[in-house]
């Protein structure tokens, strides 16, 4: 809640969680009285991986971010964290020796074009997006990912007149050496 920095007024919004796991933010939230209206959605149905028992069916669906199971102008909030499309890069089929960033281009596009499509006029897109910190060694992955979504943010802000904000979050190191900065992307529908 804290990356996606949602206030106590955000939780009591109509919020949809695109790639939300094992629903562990709804849960959370309604465990705590915080807020009941939290949907999700996941391709993974980590139900039969991990066990965990999911949130109602009301709540919760089986489905890709490609194709939200959601009619238009339904959400308040539509958050994704650690998921699409700000870390599509960790979704990429790791047997490319040269990761078709054309194709990766175009997913972020359909991920954010379905996130504001069921998006409420007025309402809010929230992401994670990690960038290669500047004088890091060379990330192909994260520079290819950020061109892309700079692209698509652009499109959208001349063609669609959303507003876009970018919150630097904290900086940090992975083992491989390579820095990281990690952003929130807030993308507002008008
Ligand atoms: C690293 S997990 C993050 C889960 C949760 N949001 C969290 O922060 O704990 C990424 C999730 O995104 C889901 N995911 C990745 N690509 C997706 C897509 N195109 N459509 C729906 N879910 C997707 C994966 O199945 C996985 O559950």
């Amino acid at each position: 809640m804290e990356d996606l920095d949602l206030t106590p007024e955000d939780l009591r919004k109509k919020i949809l969680d695109v790639g939300s796991g094992s629903s562990d933010f709804a849960r959370y939230a309604r465990e705590h009285n915080l807020g009941s209206e939290i949907y999700g959605i996941d391709e993974t149905n980590w139900e039969t991986l991990d066990g965990k028992i999911k949130i109602d069916k009301k709540h919760f669906a089986i489905a890709k971010a490609e194709a939200i199971p959601f009619d238009d102008n339904s959400f308040d909030l539509v958050v994704a964290h650690a998921s699409v499309p700000g870390a599509y890069a960790h979704t990429v089929d790791r047997r490319f020796k040269k990761p078709p960033w054309q194709q990766i281009g175009d997913k972020v596009i359909e991920n954010l074009l379905e996130m504001l499509r069921v998006t409420k006029p007025g309402g809010e897109i929230r992401f994670s997006h990690e960038r290669r910190a500047p004088g890091s060694p060379w990330d192909e992955d994260k520079e290819s990912l950020d061109m892309s979504l700079k692209a698509v943010l652009e499109d959208l802000k001349s063609e669609d007149h959303v507003t876009v904000e970018e919150v630097f979050q904290k900086s940090f190191t992975r083992d491989n050496g390579i820095s990281y900065n990690l952003y929130l992307i807030k993308i507002k529908k008008p």
